[in-house]
């Protein structure tokens, strides 16, 4: 699909870039990767550098000039470098925008500058903030009650609008809670990777509330096979969609499945106080990746983390 096309991917050495990395190599692209080592690991691109068609940039998506010199020739801009934490982004959210917004038209200009065929952002579910009507769609109006949420529909608003004005090919992803291998476990990170070390280290993980609050778990493979897809569907450009399994499941439901699945089924969660500025639930309608991207998803949250299992233990 890709082969023989020159990519180049922001955020290469994080979660999700690496992953994407990967499977573009594999496809057969030559593939440029960006990364500030802010989050990335270059652990996570042990792979993709033993290929002859990768090549590493350390740089920042503030830097206009470092961003001209990387997508000389390239073809394909995946736009997966970003500020990604909702508490951080209360913390510091100038530095939240500076990243988020201005790296956004940063890398819209330099792609506009070198003919880069089409763009693909990785946006966020977050930004549907608190509405209530559920599934999520993409025709629903926007309400981010964080900086992070609204960083990312700002950046969403810019791809949209360079499409508009200049006529370059922007396609923006809605990641709903991404999981799968290389997500670092810390406080800021995702509630799978946090809780899958917890259970290896034979620790009952905590969930914050109830845990009858639910989401649409998503495995990184679907995310990144979606990526893959957008780099080419033609109905795509100008669009914003959602990239779910489309299964929601509620955080007791799962973390039963997680004990399952690693074989500790003696282990029992513990329960905290609700998570300050935690929605309730959140599912995909996915009817448009169908349509747009010719995207089903292949896994939902507990084959996903079987999966994830199996990977690990390899
Ligand atoms: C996540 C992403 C966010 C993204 C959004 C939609 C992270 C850190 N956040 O937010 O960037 O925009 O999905 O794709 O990846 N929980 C516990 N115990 C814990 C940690 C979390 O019970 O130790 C609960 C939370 O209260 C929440 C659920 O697990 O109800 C999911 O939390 P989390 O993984 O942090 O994701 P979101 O807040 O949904």
């Amino acid at each position: 699909m890709l082969k023989d096309k020159k990519v180049l991917v922001t955020g290469a050495a994080g979660f999700i870039g690496s992953n994407l990395v990967d499977a573009l190599l594999a496809d057969g692209a030559s593939v440029v990767g960006l990364d500030n080592m802010f989050n990335g690991r270059m652990e996570n691109l042990a792979d993709a550098s033993a290929s002859p068609r990768f090549a590493f940039l350390k740089g920042d998506v503030r830097d206009m000039t470092f961003l001209l010199d990387a997508m000389a020739g390239i073809d394909v801009v995946y736009h997966e470098a970003a500020f990604t934490s909702v508490p951080q982004s209360i913390k510091m959210p100038q530095l939240c925008n500076d990243v988020n917004v201005g790296g956004m038209v940063n890398v819209l200009n330099a792609a506009r500058v070198r003919d880069v065929k089409r763009v693909v952002f990785a946006s966020s579910s977050s930004i549907y903030g608190d509405t209530p009507t559920l599934p999520k769609h993409e025709g629903m109006p926007l309400r981010p009650i964080s900086p992070y949420g609204v960083s990312k529909m700002a950046a969403e608003a810019y791809c949209t609008a360079y499409h508009h004005v200049y006529g370059l090919e922007t396609v923006s992803l809605r990641y709903f809670n991404v999981f799968g291998p290389r997500q670092k476990d810390s406080p800021y990170s995702g509630v799978v990777a946090i809780f899958l070390a917890r259970i290896a280290e034979g620790k009952n993980p905590t969930i914050f509330g109830d845990g009858e609050q639910s989401r649409d778990f998503t495995y990184v493979k679907d995310v990144v096979r979606a990526n893959m897809l957008a780099a080419t569907a033609p109905d795509a450009p100008g669009k914003a969609i959602n990239v779910a399994s489309g299964r929601p499941i509620t955080m007791n439901d799962f973390t039963k499945a997680m004990f399952k699945a690693c074989g500790k089924e003696h282990l029992q969660a513990q329960h905290a106080g609700k998570r300050p500025g935690d929605i309730l639930h959140s599912f995909a309608d996915i009817t448009l990746a169908k349509e747009a991207l010719d995207f089903v998803p292949r896994y939902d949250a507990v084959s996903g983390f079987e999966e994830l299992v199996r990977t690990m233990r390899q």
